[in-house]
């Protein structure tokens, strides 16, 4: 059997991550490498051929099997030179930091997870793993702190769930009974109205109050899909410079085509890749859902994903000090009525990794970290010392914040690991991807290995460090290069 690679061109990861699946879901004797990808010597099983992501086709003795993959990269996608990444639902909003869709399902091959195996995401964002996990009818349960991460991850699997007819017959609805919402009586007169005159010109803010109102006519299940294909807009067309990761006042002018039309345009573009993975794989119901909960406290935890004992747990936790991507959704948070406008700040210093932390409370962390209250291992307390101890008076407060912050990070990182931990079985496999990081201290540059970190505290927290999987290349979307991490890491823990 001959399995073909893909017609696009592979990181080096990738191919590693292709030989891994392979040898997870195959076990074959022997292989040899030909022009179009490699071959196999004796009889393999279709299903799990047809698993494997980084191969487009298997041939055999004339007979051709596409991959699950190899069908949904092409469906609704017209470019071939270049990996697929917004296939199916994944591109119905831009949230930074998201997974690569590929990786979430090799990393089930890799650790040869069975189809019927129940998966966690404690730190789903927008769901990609939630969606992987729906093309192959797994159920899958995720949890985030951010509602629109919540909000956008149950969209995506509500489409997947919802006829592709149904979808473009509401969205025509939607857009011929569209009116601009002028005035500020009723529904535009809530909190949010300040907040949102602030950022939108009052044309604007017409079209899309006015939109909010059609989708809330339609139908419950195709609401939240047609709501977040909206708000992936919202930056777009706002006072908010939509290039910058920080809420900068725009110096360039809006687009001059109306809301609704490039409303209707995305929502066609969307909806012609649901009815084609759909035309794939059929109308998938929904088995997985997203939960609002903050990972790191064990008990809501517990009360929110139940009694549910987890087969295997993948991720891509934040990184450490991480620019405050949250910033780039504040419209949205507000337009969805998700999140109070005077709440966001809350909401921000409360996710693992925020830069949020101000006077008393840094105070506190710094006291925390001088005795090691939070009980890390030594390496990672000393650590975080040392920072402290390489920096002068030339560092601004960013810099002279980073051994606190990265010690508060280490410490939600340890709380999450057990509050995971307490939800899988014994034995089940966590994996993570993870970034390294960087810094200059009193002019001494740092490099922080944060995936070795990480598996360091997570053996303290009832894990044991399988293995790490350099994944050099690897790039989240959303990251500008000069952020941009270089050295992201499969980790691979076992609950023990
Ligand atoms: C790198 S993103 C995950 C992106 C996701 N893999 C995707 O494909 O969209 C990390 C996520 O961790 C979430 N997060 C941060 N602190 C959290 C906490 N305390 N509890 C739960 N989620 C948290 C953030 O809101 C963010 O969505």
């Amino acid at each position: 059997m001959e399995l073909c690679w893909h017609p696009y061109r592979y990181f080096p990861y990738e191919r590693e991550l292709a030989f891994r699946e392979v040898q997870s879901l195959l076990s074959p004797e022997k292989y040899i490498k030909t022009s179009k990808g490699i071959k196999l010597e004796g009889g393999f099983d279709v299903a799990a051929m047809e698993r494997l992501v980084y191969f487009a086709l298997a041939s055999t003795g004339g007979h051709v099997v596409r991959t699950m993959q190899g069908r949904l990269e092409q469906a609704g996608e017209t470019r071939s030179n270049r990996q697929a990444t917004r296939y199916s639902v994944h591109g119905l909003h831009e949230y930074k930091g998201k997974f690569n869709p590929q990786v979430v399902r090799a990393i089930l091959n890799i650790l040869d997870v069975p189809l019927g195996a129940r998966v966690l995401d404690p730190f789903c964002g927008s769901g990609t793993s939630l969606v992987e996990c729906a093309h192959l009818g797994m159920s899958a349960t995720g949890t985030d702190i951010n509602p629109l991460a919540v909000f956008v991850a149950n969209a995506k699997l509500l489409a997947l769930a919802t006829p592709a007819t149904d979808l473009s017959r509401a969205l025509q609805r939607v857009v011929r009974d569209f009116e601009p919402c002028t005035g500020t009586e009723g529904r535009m007169a809530d909190n949010r109205t300040a907040y949102l005159r602030s950022w939108f010109d009052a044309m604007v803010l017409t079209q899309i109050e006015g939109l909010r109102h059609a989708i809330e006519q339609e139908d419950v299940a195709c609401q939240p899909v047609l709501l977040t294909i909206a708000s992936n807009l919202l930056r777009e067309y706002s006072q908010q410079d939509p290039t910058d990761l920080r809420i900068r006042r725009r110096k360039t002018p809006i687009p001059q085509q109306p809301f609704i039309k490039v409303f209707e345009e995305a929502a066609n573009a969307s909806i012609a890749r649901i009815r084609s993975v759909q035309s794939e794989l059929g109308v998938i119901p929904v088995t997985s859902r997203a939960h609002l909960v903050d990972v790191t406290n064990e008990l809501a935890m517990g009360r929110s994903v139940g009694n549910v004992c987890f087969d295997v747990a993948l991720t891509s936790p934040p990184y450490a000090t991480a620019l405050p991507y949250i910033d780039t959704q504040r419209l949205s948070l507000v337009w969805l009525s998700l999140t109070p406008p005077d709440d966001i700040l809350r909401l921000e210093s409360r996710l693992v990794g925020s830069r949020e932390l101000r006077g008393a409370d840094k105070r506190g962390v710094a006291d925390l970290m001088r005795t090691n209250q939070a009980g890390l291992p030594d390496r990672q307390a000393e650590y975080c010392l040392e920072l402290n101890a390489a920096l002068s008076s030339e560092d601004g407060f960013r810099r002279r914040s980073v051994p606190v912050l990265l010690y508060r990070y280490f410490s939600s990182m340890a709380d999450a690991f057990r509050s995971v931990r307490a939800r899988v079985h014994k034995n089940a496999p966590f994996a993570l991807i993870v970034g390294g990081n960087h810094t200059v201290l009193g002019g001494r540059r740092f490099d922080i290995d944060t995936p070795q970190h990480l598996a360091e505290i997570a053996e303290t927290c009832g894990w044991s460090h399988q293995e790490s999987i350099a994944l050099q290349t690897y790039q989240r979307y959303g990251y500008h290069m000069k952020n941009a991490v270089n050295s992201e890491a499969l980790v691979i823990l076992r609950a023990s």
